[in-house]
């Protein structure tokens, strides 16, 4: 990336953003549908809830639609009131961010340097990499084990330079979780200024026993912050919503990083209607219980590897390269989503039972 300048040898960017690659997203179903000159193609690619949005925060938006020529409130002040309330914290306890992903970035810039190091499991949520490379953070993926996040393995990979641990829980792209005993040894046990974020995008679908809900775990640490969206149970990807709970003076630090209107007014009114939106949210948990049930019975009759979810998709081992696989599904309208470094592994989504019908035809064809 060296530019020649005036004369002067300059490096354009840095070698860890020169080595970054654009985030892939899941291919639009429209954009496939209109390739293969289909009425609608299914989209089980991108973890997002196939029942649509939350009725609630669609009748607030159009309620909301002729103020849009105003600037959003910048602090988002009635939403974080009404989390701060759900969670039983205080207002400062509570930021909100464009998506969940904005936050995972800002708590990087906002915290480390290039003398800082940063720990997280591989394979999990790809931005917690990308976010460091693009700061120029060291950091240490960890290995997971058994397709969990190995936390006795990312506690002695913690150094005295390190300042944020990141856990999905449960894991993206493995659904997998932590359970609550191995998460509070965590909490208790690592050095005092370490910043664990415990990423819960997720936490909606989940319901082991022993899953743990990390915003009762806050009084076990002083640095811990949770990370919770609206893009999966809410169904309001599209909006870019997601909040933090931590303890005020970290997010005081955030607060003052972040760009000062991130979360656009239709997504403040829509994501406060959401929360209360109990019908949508129980039926979004229950189909989606059902249907991975019924997609891990029937994905393994095929004879493939598949790992126990506690979130609305599945991470599958096709004992077979995935990336031919994938473009044949693509060419009967199925989007699922391989991983470029995981050959052999594909995610898939839990759509609803007429989704999932179409998805199991095709991987029928594909696989005889
Ligand atoms: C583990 C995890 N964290 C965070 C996010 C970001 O979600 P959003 O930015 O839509 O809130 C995702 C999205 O897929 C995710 O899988």
């Amino acid at each position: 990336m060296a530019a020649d300048y005036a004369g002067v040898r300059m490096t354009l960017v840095t070698p860890t953003i020169a080595s970054l690659r654009p985030y892939e997203p899941g291919k639009p179903a429209e954009e496939v549908a209109a390739e293969l000159g289909i009425a609608d193609a299914v989209k089980l690619a991108s973890n997002e809830n196939p029942l649509g949005p939350s009725p609630l925060a669609v009748e607030a938006m159009k309620r909301a639609l002729t103020d849009v020529h105003r600037y959003p409130d910048a602090r988002a002040h009635r939403l974080r009131e009404r989390l701060a309330a759900r969670h039983g914290v205080g207002m400062p306890e509570v930021l909100t961010g464009n998506g969940s992903n904005e936050l995972l970035e800002l708590v990087v810039r906002t915290f480390c340097t290039a003398r800082h190091h940063v720990v997280f499991g591989e394979p999990s949520f790809v931005v917690y990499r990308m976010t460091c490379l693009a700061q120029g953070v060291p950091f240490s993926a960890v290995p997971l084990r058994d397709e969990t996040h190995d936390l006795e393995a990312m506690a002695a990979a913690v150094t005295p330079q390190t300042r944020v641990m990141f856990i999905a829980n449960p894991n993206n792209p493995t659904g997998t979780h932590v359970g609550r005993a191995a998460l509070q040894n965590l909490l208790k046990s690592l050095p005092p200024e370490v910043i664990v974020v415990v990423d819960e995008a997720y936490v909606d679908y989940a319901d082991a026993s022993d899953y743990p809900d990390a915003m009762g775990l806050r009084g076990l640490r002083d640095r811990l912050i949770v990370l919770r969206t609206f893009s999966k149970i809410y169904g309001l990807a599209a909006l870019r919503v997601g909040y933090a709970v931590g303890p005020a003076e970290l997010l005081d630090y955030i607060n003052r990083v972040r760009a000062p209107f991130n979360v656009g007014t239709l997504g403040q009114v829509a994501a406060s209607a959401a929360l209360d939106d109990r019908s949508h949210i129980d039926t979004s948990r229950l189909v989606n219980r059902d249907q991975r049930a019924r997609l891990v019975v029937e994905l393994s009759r095929f004879g493939l590897r598949v790992v126990p979810s506690q979130a609305n998709f599945l991470y599958v081992d096709f004992g077979q390269a995935v990336e031919p696989l994938y473009e044949r599904l693509l060419g009967l309208g199925v989007i699922i989503r391989p991983f470029g470094s995981l050959p052999m592994c594909a995610r898939i989504t839990v759509g609803t039972a007429g989704d999932n019908d179409r998805l199991l035809e095709a991987l029928g064809e594909v696989l005889r």
